[in-house]
């Protein structure tokens, strides 16, 4: 087994080529105010583009997950999403968001997410989790997957198929009248049932013109979240389920989010549309997830 994730060092940064579209803080690292806004697309052309940054943000993951390997690095998978996606004309949106400095985020065992690609090799046994936002025609598309480096412990198993499973089944609640906190009731009860924690300090959130929007999606049971679902709603369902307890623990690169026990945590993530009658995943495989597909668990 591998021993606990430390900070590696980082390449020198990726650049985009000029001519592809940038987010608002693409230069400053500073997001828009975000208070306001909604996350209601209210014309057909704005659906359309929001299901463009979807499919795109899917085969940039698809191409990501491919390439995971034991002895593979972090920033290797960076290096190739990030090509994956400047190649489709679109713009990586975790570079420079918040200061970011990488292309996507791969979460590595412990790690609950937002770890920063580095000179780590990935290890037989390992579970990563490879997050990839695009930016494209001026809309963003999130979704991200575990998968397992070699063979999974049964343990490790066991988490990873529970997290997919609790997503869908958050997933499968979205209507328009629904209340936000079914999302959560949804997650927490297959996570209870299966003996896992829910991770509550980091939430799915609107999407759209911006990366991150209200609603806050809680993956836990949040009853002041009264809020209905309505259609034209786009947002993320993103849950990270833990062996052990909830809490975590931030370290000293101010991004990467580790479990405080250490014990290993897995995440799932989709962007989705309310439709007038229920549900449309905009990030959706045509292949279904890779611990299944290809790995063949
Ligand atoms: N993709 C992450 C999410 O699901 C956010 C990453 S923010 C970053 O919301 F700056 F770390 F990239
Ligand atoms: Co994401
Ligand atoms: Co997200």
């Amino acid at each position: 087994m591998s021993g606990p994730i430390t900070l590696g060092h980082l390449s020198p940064p990726r650049s985009v080529p000029p001519h592809i579209p940038r987010p608002e803080y693409a230069e400053t690292g500073e997001p828009a105010p975000r208070g306001r806004v909604s996350c209601v697309k209210s014309t057909p052309e704005a659906i359309e583009r929001m299901r463009a940054a979807g499919r795109v943000a899917r085969e940039v993951l698809e191409i990501t997950l491919d390439a995971v390997k034991p002895g593979i690095t972090t920033d290797a998978l960076d290096a190739i999403a990030h090509e994956a996606a400047v190649a489709r004309g679109a713009y990586p949106s975790p570079l420079n968001y918040r200061g970011f400095p990488k292309s996507i985020c791969t979460s590595v065992n412990e790690v609950i997410c937002h770890g920063i690609p580095d000179d780590r090799k990935l290890m037989r046994g390992d579970l990563v989790n490879c997050d990839i936002t695009v930016y494209y025609q001026g809309m963003h598309g999130d979704c991200s997957e575990t998968v397992f480096v070699g063979e999974p412990d049964a343990e490790s198993l066991h988490l990873v198929r529970t997290t997919y499973d609790a997503m869908m089944a958050g997933i499968a609640v979205v209507k328009p009248g629904e209340r936000f906190n079914s999302i959560g009731k949804t997650i927490a009860r297959i996570a209870k049932d299966a003996g896992l924690g829910v991770v509550r300090a980091f939430a799915g959130h609107g999407i759209g013109e911006l990366f991150h929007m209200p609603p806050s999606v809680a993956h836990h049971y949040e009853r002041t979240l009264r809020l209905r679902m309505e259609p034209g709603m786009t947002f993320t369902i993103e849950p990270m389920l833990n062996l052990g307890g909830p809490d975590c623990h931030i370290l000293a690169d101010d991004w990467t989010a580790i479990t405080a026990d250490r014990r290993r945590s897995a995440q799932f993530e989709h962007t989705v549309l309310v439709t007038p009658t229920g549900v449309e995943i905009l990030t959706g495989s045509a292949r279904g997830p890779l611990f299944q597909t290809s790995q063949g668990y």
